[in-house]
């Protein structure tokens, strides 16, 4: 599903380069629950958005679903965006002036959806989230906890087969953040591939693989503890 095949992203700065991905290789299958897990600066946010098709890599392949991304045109690439990627971010990233059932009905408006097919995902996607009952409200009416979990909503609405998360407890208390990452978990198990991005080694372990990754290299990729010893995830 996400292949990533000898991966480089150089940055040129005058006479140095930045190697923030450094021959990258990394197999996702669909279903997984993968951690990318590093330190500030180690290449994480740069290898979320090549997987994204936010960013090309200088060089290597990245095939999603069989596709070669460098063929794709920006216009074929948000498509792609739109209709195969769900995103999270740390900051949620909502629109304050729209309700919370217009936030999660817009990437449907992109999608070209009708406005009562759009209505019935995001009613259903609110609802999976437990927030159904508050749709007429405006995400500044709202815990950071609970505008996570609105951005979590948009991100499922038209069903994508990745969900990315970006550091998606970091803006949150960590009683707050393990309660998201109970709902991701939840949603793994419902058969979504995750590709979470962390920093937090104890974030990571919740995952069911941990890719880590230092300079721009993957110096690990091993099952999750809880994996290993066979606990129930
Ligand atoms: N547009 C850019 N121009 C130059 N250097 C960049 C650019 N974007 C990222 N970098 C560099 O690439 C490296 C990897 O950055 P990246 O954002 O992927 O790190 P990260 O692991 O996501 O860090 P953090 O945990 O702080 O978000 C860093 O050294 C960063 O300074
Ligand atoms: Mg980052």
């Amino acid at each position: 599903m996400i292949d990533l095949k000898d991966i480089y992203k150089i940055y040129v700065d005058g006479d140095s380069e930045i190697r923030a991905l450094d021959g990258v290789s990394l197999h996702i299958d669909k279903g997984e629950f993968v951690a990318i897990v590093g330190q500030s600066g180690s290449g994480k946010s740069t290898c979320m958005n090549i997987i994204g098709c936010l960013d090309v890599p200088t060089s290597g392949t990245y095939k999603l679903n069989g596709i070669d991304a460098s063929t794709l045109t920006e216009d074929e690439q948000a498509q792609i965006r739109n209709q195969t990627l769900g995103f999270i971010f740390q900051q949620y990233n909502l629109i304050p002036k729209l309700n919370l059932l217009e936030n999660v009905e817009l990437p449907l408006i992109y999608r070209g959806y009708p406005q009562k097919k759009r209505h019935e995902l995001a009613i259903k996607s609110l609802e999976r989230v437990g927030l159904v009952d508050r749709i007429k409200k405006f995400p500044s009416q709202l815990s950071g906890g609970q505008q996570q979990r609105v951005s979590i909503a948009r991100a499922l609405a038209g069903n994508p087969s990745v969900i990315l998360a970006d550091e998606p407890t970091g803006a949150l208390d960590s009683k707050t953040g393990l309660e998201v990452l109970k709902f991701l978990k939840q949603l793994n198990k419902e058969g979504n591939t995750i590709v979470l991005i962390t920093h937090d080694n104890g974030i990571a372990e919740q995952a069911k693989r941990i890719v880590r990754i230092q300079d721009g290299k993957i110096i690990e990729d091993r099952p999750s503890q809880s994996v290993q010893q066979g606990g129930l995830q």
